[in-house]
């Protein structure tokens, strides 16, 4: 079975599809890392992320490997593990630069399908419902508020020391929002078929046992 599990910057996808692809003993692809991936590449290299042209240009020299570490997936751009450093905001950004490329998608695209191919998966992102595996299984749309998703983020940068600025993340997160559902290409959509959890109210847990029973139904459908 797959599982596409699309939603908004922030809305706890990565937390949630990784539990439920262990808890299934599914392998878990998490798309937007390789977009996060792409836009790190056009940093490095001194290109704006957002320039289509320069970005193609380099898009040939970017290999992506992702192997499993401890049960999580760590990610490697041209043999170095970046893992940590995609995870740094100007990275995020970028990605979401970049991932309005046409060419940068088919790419990328092209990669998640051969990995879904292989196995049984729990796939997040933005487009996966719509464009990536449109014939997946189950569909989630996950979202909650924009204060909540920036809250979130909040306690996770500052459980690791940092300082951050609630009101700031928020508007990152909002204009990432806007970002990725204003693009022409795959944009950020709820699928037809899929189905909605807003996660505002919820517990990861309580969010992780809704996705469990809705699979569990559509596995003895199919
Ligand atoms: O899920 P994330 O925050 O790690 O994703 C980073 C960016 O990548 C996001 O702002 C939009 C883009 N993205 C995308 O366009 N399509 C996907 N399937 C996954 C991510």
């Amino acid at each position: 079975m797959k599982i596409a599990i699309d939603g908004p910057a922030g809305a706890g996808k990565s937390t949630i599809s990784r539990a439920v692809a262990e808890r299934l003993g599914y392998v878990y692809i998490d798309t937007g890392a390789m977009y996060r991936c792409v836009g790190l590449r056009a940093l490095n290299s001194g290109v704006d992320p957002s320039d289509a042209e320069a970005v193609e240009k380099i898009l040939g020299g970017v290999d992506i490997d992702i192997k499993s570490r401890g049960g999580a997936p760590a990610f490697y751009l041209c043999g170095e593990d970046v893992t940590e450093k995609i995870r740094e905001n100007p990275v995020s950004m970028a990605a979401s630069s970049v991932a309005v490329i046409p060419a940068v998608r088919l790419k990328l695209v092209e990669l998640q399908r051969a990995l879904a191919a292989k196995a049984d998966v729990v796939m997040d992102g933005r487009d996966i419902g719509t464009y990536v595996l449109p014939d997946a299984e189950l569909k989630i749309y996950m979202t909650a508020d924009p204060r909540e998703r920036a809250m979130r983020r909040f306690k996770e940068l500052a459980a690791k020391g940092g300082t951050p600025d609630l009101d700031q993340i928020e508007r990152e997160i909002i204009a990432r929002d806007k970002n990725d559902s204003e693009r022409e290409f795959a944009p950020l959509r709820q699928a037809e078929d899929a189905v909605l959890l807003d996660t505002t109210k919820m517990t990861i847990p309580e969010v992780i046992g809704a996705i469990l029973e809705l699979a569990e139904k559509r596995s003895a459908e199919v």
